[in-house]
């Protein structure tokens, strides 16, 4: 009884100031101390795939474009994308004189003309750019022949006005291919990233020879080291926001435009050499030094667990056009199925007993890695009848037999009756704000019957109800906006909410290269040397650093009735901390009187919001983005404040925003 007095004592001075907050606005939210259900650690994560130079040009390192003239067909201008001549040499991509490797049988032909004098050679322009850093260390290589040409070449990094920022030597060439290594240190940053790789030679010494060349490559520092590794500030921006899952290698990447172009696992790996790239789905030849082994590693790096789609007997041909794609009919499907059972005993095979696993350690790798989930294709709800007729039971049975500890997703609509049935399905979406907020329920009504989801690939892509994927101008997004990151946050919060169903998700696609792009919007931009992260990347990194071990029940919880505010608590049951991430997806500042219910708080809480930079935004300024030009328009804002009491505060949501506000229980929760 004193207990009680002393409680309704102690609230008093509290309910004074929320009757002021009550009308018209506020929520009064009590967080539970009782945990609905754990959340899986896969919950947030990327979809990966070679799009919009996210691989080549991208996240991998390499700095020259077209490197080893993979995808090209010698002799056309084509074959020459990213290397220029330079002071009057002539280029060309042949095949006729024999390649460094059955692999990459194309070399640059470089004719010096009879009539010559000074430097005369040939020049990459990297992939729109090079960027030259003072302190840091480049690795170079290329191989070269020449029949009679024994003379110095001098390689550089120079700015595209001329100015040489480092510098090489090399000699050596002579009538068989050798490979030549080299060092660049660069002591002064170049201004921006107009600067070319270029190499030439003396024109009097090399007059009316012809040098062949093959398979350049040249490296900055990496992420953490890593040799043929990752380009540092995309790397880290990935990493810092902890992503639990890795899908990879696609998406329409993985199925090709032919059976032939598919992505062959068996094409990625071992020396760069061996790997003869591909014409790929996405407009631009893939060099696969970004390959199975790297992907791996990576997801390793990233203590995200790998997703891995594989290839299940369909290519996409004319994409729009659904009858022009190709199916492998079910009596041609069992070379492809032992294709990707190579593949996994490659992954996940012993290295003394298996010959998958001997290969593996052959390369470096003897531990098997851990691959847990295996995914069938990609949006086979496009070609439904064959998945659900032979192929998805086809490849679940074969792999299924050699593996039963692997766990399949399948990729039709939730509708589609498959045998066997399947327990984890990917679901899509790129849709608009008002589909994402609308749709933020979704999972609530699921049934728990064991079936298990995952958002494979979601973002808000378009402002145009009636055309998701579309141009510009009628409504696609270039880039993320605060009102599409705050739908996807307030579709997040349904996701998290929902984590007994919803086992794991991935944002997609994930980067883009400004200069060479195919799918908008994208999670980081960047170009040779700057990047800008977006507002979605930052929602994503808020719920995914804060996205505890166990969802708190809410009262009341989030629905329709309570838009446009979306939230979910979780506790950490390692740190005891509570976190409530809250959507605001409205064009009003809205109030809660947020209630700790059976637990208390220590005296301080943080939160950590996104929202626009003007404190009294009009409309249009919540479809503002993050762009190279202006990268830190909306970025998250951290505040600590004092609680006013150790179970209760109360907290403004600013407009279009998302909040994620955390509190220290001041004893572990019973969960
Ligand atoms: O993410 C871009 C593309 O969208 C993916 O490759 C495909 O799976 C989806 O249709």
């Amino acid at each position: 009884m004193l207990n009680i007095v002393l409680c309704l004592l102690v609230q008093l001075p509290f309910l004074r100031v929320e009757a002021a907050l009550v009308a018209p606005d506020a929520l009064i939210l009590n967080i539970s101390a009782t945990a609905t259900h754990p959340i899986p650690s896969t919950l947030y994560g990327y979809m990966w795939e070679d799009i919009s130079h996210s691989g080549d040009g991208g996240l991998y390192a390499e700095l020259l474009q077209n490197r080893a003239f993979q995808g090209v067909i010698p002799g056309t201008q084509n074959a020459l994308n990213a290397w220029q001549p330079f002071n009057g040499a002539r280029l060309s991509v042949t095949s006729k004189t024999a390649g460094i490797s059955a692999s990459l049988p194309n070399s640059l032909e470089v004719q010096i003309p009879k009539v010559v004098s000074g430097p005369i050679g040939f020049e990459n322009t990297g992939f729109w750019g090079i960027k030259v850093q003072s302190g840091w260390t480049y690795n170079g290589s290329f191989y070269a022949k020449a029949a009679s040409f024994s003379g110095t070449m001098t390689v550089s990094l120079k700015s595209t006005g001329g100015t040489i920022l480092a510098t090489k030597e090399i000699s050596g060439i002579s009538k068989k291919w050798k490979k030549f290594t080299f060092e660049f240190q660069p002591s002064a940053s170049a201004e921006n990233e107009q600067n070319v790789f270029s190499v030439v030679v003396d024109g009097k010494a090399a007059a009316g020879q012809t040098i062949f060349f093959g398979m350049f490559s040249l490296f900055p520092p990496t992420f953490r080291g890593r040799e043929n590794g990752m380009r540092i500030d995309l790397a880290e921006a990935l990493a810092a926001t902890q992503p639990g899952v890795w899908r990879f290698p696609g998406g329409n990447n993985l199925e090709g435009l032919s059976f032939d172009t598919r992505w062959k696992w068996n094409e990625t790996i071992g020396r760069l050499e061996d790997r003869p790239g591909r014409v790929a789905d996405w407009g631009y030849p893939n060099t696969d030094g970004l390959g199975l082994l790297e992907y791996l590693n990576w997801a390793e790096d990233l203590g995200a667990e790998p997703i891995l789609g594989v290839w299940d007997g369909i290519s996409t041909a004319n994409y729009s056009e659904l009858d022009t794609w190709t199916i492998v009919p079910e009596a041609d499907l069992q070379p492809y199925i032992d294709d990707v059972l190579n593949e996994l005993e490659f992954i996940v095979g012993d290295a003394k007993t298996t010959e998958g696993g001997k290969r593996r350690a052959s390369l470096g790798r003897t531990e098997p890695y851990a691959l847990k989930y295996i995914e069938i294709g990609n949006e086979d709800m496009f070609q439904p009848d064959s998945y659900a007729g032979y192929r998805w039971n086809a490849f679940v049975t074969a792999i299924g037999a050699k593996y039963p500890n692997f766990e399949f997703l399948a990729t039709t609509l939730p509708s589609t009756a498959l045998t066997p049935a399947y327990q984890r399905i990917d679901f899509h979406m790129y849709s608009t704000p008002t589909w994402f907020t609308a749709n933020a329920f979704m999972f609530d009504a699921y049934p728990r019957n064991g079936t298990q989801w995952f958002v494979g690939e979601y973002a808000v892509t378009s402002t145009n109800e009636t055309n998701t994927l579309g141009d510009l101008p009628s409504g696609r997004l270039a880039n993320p906006t605060l009102q599409g990151a705050v739908a996807e946050a307030a579709f997040m919060t349904g996701m998290e909410r929902n984590s007994d169903v919803v086992f794991a998700s991935a944002y997609a696609p994930s980067l883009q290269h400004i200069r060479s792009y195919q799918w908008t919007p994208d999670i980081i931009t960047y170009d040779a040397m700057n990047m800008v992260k977006s507002t979605s990347y930052y929602v994503q990194q808020m719920f995914s650093l804060n996205k505890g071990t166990h969802v708190l029940s809410t009262t009341p919880v989030a629905s329709n009735d309570t838009a446009p505010l979306f939230w979910v608590a979780s506790y950490n049951n390692d740190t005891d901390v509570v976190s409530l991430k809250v959507s605001n997806a409205g064009t009003q500042d809205l109030v809660a009187n947020i209630f700790l219910d059976g637990f208390s708080a220590t005296k301080f809480a943080s939160a950590v919001s996104l929202s626009s930079p003007v404190l009294s935004p009009i409309s249009g300024q919540f479809s503002a983005s993050n762009t190279l030009e202006e990268p830190e328009q909306i970025i998250p804002v951290s505040t600590a404040f004092a609680l006013p009491f150790s179970d209760r505060f109360n907290y403004t949501f600013r407009a279009m925003s998302v909040t994620v506000i955390s509190v220290q229980a001041a004893t572990a929760l019973d969960v």
